[in-house]
Formats: structure tokens, sequence, C-alpha cells
């Protein structure tokens, strides 16, 4: 154990110089928090994401990343597909991300579908040694998801042209107990917005 002030021995490995260096200089920055939203394709993740990141740029506080799922897999998930094993790839290293926003203090905000609660769990894991995860079901029906349709994915999938499309022939592990659950079904996007903020607000996050 190193007293403050003494120099650091030249045989310490990097991770051990890294380690003391960031306990002695520690950042003046409030806790960083994750928005992980998690739902059906069409349930209104990226919207919703979309909304709540105009909402916090406009109070200032805070850098704000956004990890929005389409924009991931064309650049951070390059090459992975969507068996069980590269989602849960995907989404660990979208946790991994996240949890070096929240370690420098930033608010970050994750929309991919994230179907399997093992992956997200791990996901909390990472960004919790750093500060706080916040996970939002956005809860909106299938179908409803399916009727909206957008991208015409759903027919494709119901035509057997896409295989292993979630909610149609590959699962979706709602979440037992996130921290908020949003229907966009019931309620229109700045609505579930502003849930969203008076939740953060309660919590006193933002
Ligand atoms: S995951 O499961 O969290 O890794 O998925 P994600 O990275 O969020 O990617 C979801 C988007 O990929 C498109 N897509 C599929 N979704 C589900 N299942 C299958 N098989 C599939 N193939 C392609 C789809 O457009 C998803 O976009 P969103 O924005 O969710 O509608």
């Amino acid at each position: 154990r190193l007293h403050q002030g003494e120099a650091i021995p030249e045989w310490f490995t990097f991770p051990e110089v890294v380690e003391i260096l960031r306990e002695r200089h520690p950042v003046n920055a409030s806790q960083g928090f994750a928005l992980f939203f998690t739902g059906l394709s069409g349930s209104g993740k990226s919207t919703l994401a979309q909304a709540i990141l105009a909402r916090l740029l406009e109070t200032g506080s805070r850098p704000v990343t956004m990890l929005d799922g389409d924009e991931v897999r064309r650049h951070l998930s390059k090459g992975l597909g969507f068996s069980r094993e590269d989602r849960n790839a995907n989404i660990t290293r979208i946790g991994f991300v996240a949890s070096e926003v929240v370690r420098h203090g930033g608010i970050v905000i994750c929309a991919p579908i994230a179907p399997y609660a093992e992956a997200r769990q791990e996901a909390r894991q990472l960004v919790q040694t750093h500060g706080r995860f916040v996970e939002i079901h956005v809860s909106t029906p299938l179908e409803v998801c399916e009727a909206r349709d957008r991208k015409g994915l759903y027919a494709a999938a119901r035509a057997g042209k896409i295989k292993g499309f979630t909610g149609i022939d590959d699962p979706y592990e709602a979440p037992a107990a996130p921290e908020l659950r949003v229907d966009t079904s019931t309620l229109s996007v700045a609505e579930a917005a502003d849930q969203v903020i008076a939740w953060l607000r309660q919590q006193e996050l933002t």
C-alpha cells in the first residue's frame, strides 16, 4: 500500500498505476447513469430515446451519449447477427461502452431490443460498478408493434423471409423488475418522455 504522494515504483504494472492515479486524482463529476431501453422491434424505443435525448440536452447539465441499436450494429457490433450468442455479445459491448461513459460522469442512452435477461443483467453489472443503471421496459404489445410494422420486418418474418425475428419465432424475455415500464400504445411519445423525466427528477438524477 503506498502513501499519498509516494512515488509509484517502476515495477508496478500499468493497470496498477492507473488504479492508483484514479484514486489520487478523483474527477469532480457527479454520478453518471445509463438509460437502458429494452423492448420489441417497433415498440417505440428509438423514438422515445430520441425524445429523452432532446430533453436532457436542453437541461445541458451533463454530456449525453446515444447508443442507438441500429447505429451500434453499423459500427461497434458490425458483423454480428441475431443468434442468441450474437445478440448477447451485442448487449455486452453496449454495456461496456455505457459503463465507460458512466465512469466519467456522463449520461448514456441505449436502445437495443436486448431480448435476453442474462445479457441485460450483465450490462447492468458493468454499469453499476460506476453509477446508476436505469432499465426502461418499452412494453408496447406485440400486436401493436406488428400493426405498425414501420420497416415491414414483421410481414417478412410472418412470411418466413426472416428467420428468428424477435416476438415471432424468437423469444423476448420481458424484464421482471425494470426501474420503469412505459407502453407507447396508451401514451404519446411526449407523455412517455414526461414520465421518464419525472422519474429521473424524483431520483435526483437530473
Ligand atoms: S438485439 O437483439 O438487442 O441485439 O437487437 P438490436 O441490436 O437492437 O437490433 C434490432 C434491429 O435489427 C433489425 N433486425 C431484427 N430484429 C429482431 N430480430 C431479428 N431477427 C432481426 N433482424 C434484423 C430490426 O430492424 C431491429 O430494429 P428495431 O429498431 O428494434 O426495430
